[in-house]
């Protein structure tokens, strides 16, 4: 059995019963009003599979994108990190789950910085995590251009001057920068013009199957999820309310809720 196949089964990350509470800006000091945001998730996504979360706004996709990142701790629950309770990583065990697990934004305009050049964007996490040397680090920024269909003579622009959807192939390509198990995509085509978004979905399922990548989407579009998930959970008021293959929750959604969605209006990706 190659090595892809054998960590293909075992989850990179799982979440168990996760919960996530805010206080929300209406309550008061002392009689804070309460937000959940994620509400009793249990969730996990191996090597190999993409893995689509769809639900409306405000339903808690981005809040649970956070927690699968390592960037929100959870009120309650789970995280468990190649089976390990990720709780318990000390100063090592975060470092090797920033590595492992990598995210993808929805605005590059926002996520990147627009003054540094696109070579400096991409060697910034092989630095901050002492990889390599002057040289190998060059090479690597040039496989990541090509890996995202970006030239070789981006490394010396800056992210201003490239397209919007050039941009989001730059932070594509620094998610991949340290060869991550997992990219969790947080609504990564919603900025961008419509004429381009088919071809961020087709890069980012591309590059799930040449690097074997555990991949999670998250979008409030349907059609679009669909179009790149093997799996789909569905999200209402923090809970998943459905989850299945991509094509059972899409030709026989047991969820009213799923029904509701798929019933929606027609996506801009597929008028
Ligand atoms: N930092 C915060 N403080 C208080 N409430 C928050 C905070 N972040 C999110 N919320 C609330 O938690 C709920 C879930 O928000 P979240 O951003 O996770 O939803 P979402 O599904 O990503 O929405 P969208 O599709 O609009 O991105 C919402 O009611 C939101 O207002
Ligand atoms: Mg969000």
């Amino acid at each position: 059995m190659s090595h892809a196949a054998m960590v293909r089964s075992a989850p990179v990350i799982e979440l168990k019963d996760i919960k996530v509470t805010y206080n929300s800006r209406g309550g008061s000091l002392f009689k804070p009003n309460k937000v959940h945001a994620v509400d009793g998730v249990s969730f996990s996504v191996s090597r190999g599979e993409t893995v689509g979360i769809v639900g409306e706004s405000g339903c808690g996709k981005s809040t649970l994108a956070s927690v699968l990142v390592g960037l929100q701790k959870p009120t309650s629950g789970q995280v468990l990190f190649h089976g390990k309770d990720a709780k318990n990583r000390g100063a090592a065990g975060r470092k090797e789950f920033g590595r492992t697990v990598s995210v993808v934004f929805q605005d590059p305009s926002t996520a990147l910085n627009p003054r540094m050049r696109i070579q400096d964007i991409l060697t910034d996490p092989l630095q901050v995590h002492g990889i390599g040397t002057k040289a190998s680090r060059a090479a690597k920024v040039k496989d990541l251009l090509a890996l995202v269909g970006l030239p070789a003579s981006a490394a010396e622009v800056t992210p201003s001057q490239v397209s919007g959807g050039q941009r989001q192939r730059v932070a594509i390509a620094r998610a991949l920068a340290l060869d991550p198990d997992v990219v969790v995509a947080d609504e990564p085509t919603s900025a961008l013009d419509v004429s381009v978004r088919a071809q961020v979905l087709n890069l980012l399922s591309d590059l799930k199957t040449e690097l074997n990548l555990g991949m999670v989407f998250i979008s409030h579009d349907i059609q679009t999820v669909r179009y790149v998930s093997d799996r789909i959970a569905v999200m209402y008021y923090g809970k998943i309310v459905e989850e299945g293959g991509a094509e059972q929750v899409f030709d026989h959604p047991s969820n009213d809720y799923t029904k509701k969605l798929l019933g929606a209006a027609p996506s801009l990706l597929h008028p």
